[in-house]
This record gives C-alpha cells, sequence and structure tokens, in this order.
C-alpha cells in the first residue's frame, strides 16, 4: 500500500513574514492532530522559494513535515549564475525537489531530456524528485493525452534510476491555476497508464511502489474525490496549499 504524498508548490509566492506564518500554522495543525491521536494518513511535503527555505527548515522539520525544493541545476556546482544545486537543496533540509514542472518547461523552455538530468542529479544528492508531466488542451483535445504523457514520462525519467525512490506528477497543463480539474475516470486513465510506462522502464515491483500524484486545481472540495480514485498517490497542490486550512483540509481528505 503506497502512503499518500500531500505536496504543496508554493511557486513564486510568500515573503519571509508569510512563508513562516504559513509554515508555523501548518505545523501547529499537525501537531493538535496527534495530540488528539488523529494525525492524518499521508506524509506532507512543502516546496517554498529557494529563499525561504533556511527560514523554514526547524520549523516544518520539527513538526514531521518534508521540505522541497521547486527545481536544481543538473550540475554539482559551476558556472551556472542564479541556478540552484540538489547538494544545496539537500543541505538546506530538502529530501524532495519538483523538476520538470509545466510552468518551468513552458518559461524556461525545458525539454524532457534536461528534465531527466535534473532529476538524476536529484537522486545523486539523495533527493527524491518529483517529475511532472502533462499535457496541453489542444493535445487533449486532439486524442493524443495519453500519447503525450507516455513520452513524457519515458524521456523525463533517468535512465540509470536503478529502483530509486521517485514520484510522478500528473498535472494537465489546462489544469493548473484554472480551477478546471480532470474527471475522475481520465485522472485514473492516466495515472494507469503512467504505472504501465513506469514497468515497462523500472519492472513491475518499482512501479507498484512509485507514488503517482495528480496536480491542477486540487482544492478541499475536489480532493476527497481525486484522493480517493483509482492509482492516485497524492495530490500536488498549488494555489490550495497557499492556505493553510485549505491545505490542511486537502490532507486530511486522504481516505
Ligand atoms: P494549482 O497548481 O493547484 O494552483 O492548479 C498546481 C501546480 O502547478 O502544481
Amino acid at each position: 500500500m503506497r502512503r499518500k504524498l500531500i505536496a504543496g508548490n508554493w511557486k513564486m509566492n510568500g515573503l519571509s513574514r508569510d512563508g513562516l506564518a504559513l509554515a508555523e500554522a501548518l505545523a501547529g495543525m499537525l501537531e493538535e492532530a496527534g495530540v488528539a491521536g488523529r494525525p492524518p494518513s499521508c506524509d506532507l511535503l512543502i516546496c517554498p522559494p529557494f529563499v525561504l527555505l533556511p527560514l523554514l527548515r526547524a520549523t516544518v522539520s520539527g513538526a514531521g513535515i518534508a521540505l522541497g525544493g521547486q527545481d536544481c541545476h543538473p550540475a554539482e556546482s559551476g558556472a551556472h549564475t542564479g541556478d540552484t544545486s540538489a547538494a544545496m537543496l539537500a543541505d538546506t533540509g530538502c529530501t524532495f525537489v519538483t523538476v520538470g514542472h509545466s510552468e518551468r518547461r513552458q518559461d524556461h523552455g525545458e525539454s524532457s531530456e534536461l528534465v531527466a538530468a535534473k532529476a538524476a542529479a536529484a537522486l545523486s544528492a539523495r533527493l527524491t524528485p518529483i517529475v511532472c508531466v502533462g499535457e496541453t488542451r489542444e493535445e487533449r483535445d486532439a486524442g493524443r493525452a495519453l500519447e503525450i504523457i507516455a513520452t513524457q514520462v519515458r524521456e523525463s525519467l533517468p535512465a540509470a534510476a536503478g529502483t530509486s525512490e521517485l514520484v510522478l506528477a500528473y498535472e494537465p497543463v489546462w489544469a493548473i491555476g484554472t480551477g478546471l480539474t480532470a474527471t475522475s475516470a481520465d485522472v485514473a486513465e492516466v495515472h494507469e497508464a503512467i504505472r504501465k510506462v513506469l514497468e515497462d522502464l523500472r519492472g513491475q515491483a518499482a512501479a507498484q511502489a512509485t507514488r503517482i500524484l495528480y496536480g491542477g486545481s486540487v482544492k478541499p472540495a475536489n480532493a476527497a474525490e481525486l484522493l480517493g480514485t483509482a492509482d492516485v498517490d497524492g495530490a500536488l497542490v498549488g494555489g490550495a496549499s497557499l492556505k493553510a486550512e485549505d491545505f490542511w483540509a486537502i490532507a486530511t481528505a486522504c481516505p
């Protein structure tokens, strides 16, 4: 049984005061639930902007919330102005990093090959990469969603990943930040297809152990349905992760 993972992708939001208040509120909710004997049945992760990581480290690690980066560079170090290495993230207390988010693919022209190199760098630094894939509206309307996603998964996973822990995130581009969500039937179909590709690439045991998250306008109102969908092992939450109550409501909607 795969334990669900609820990951908050804060994107480029929050100054120190807001970030700390949000992390403290979540830590407080987790602690209260623990004291009441009702801890959520999922793992919690937040991925704040890089500059907030050192500030939030003590608060979240004390509470048992994992910390993740939103991106990393494929190289270990060097002349890459403005970039952050996976080792730097690990050194700041991160255990996860998202790679290949559609906003990176779109805004920075990131290819799946680059995403695979980033995921490999994450694994070398002992981080768990959360590899994001997803089709555009045009691709879905043209009936090409499954084919596009399968290709993205094949090209975005590092060849030498062995059986190391990886997380996949299916995020239809048209559902991100739009209030639109895929139907649970579509999500189940895509997640099943992703798991088949994983079986092909990594063998059955690793594929069965891999968590596949859904992302794209996950909110308290639709969390229970999405998280109860076959093959959905958690959620990657953008907008709703910026409000402690909403993020908590999503976490506690895990079956
Ligand atoms: P959203 O973002 O929840 O605001 O749609 C999800 C994501 O981009 O990870």
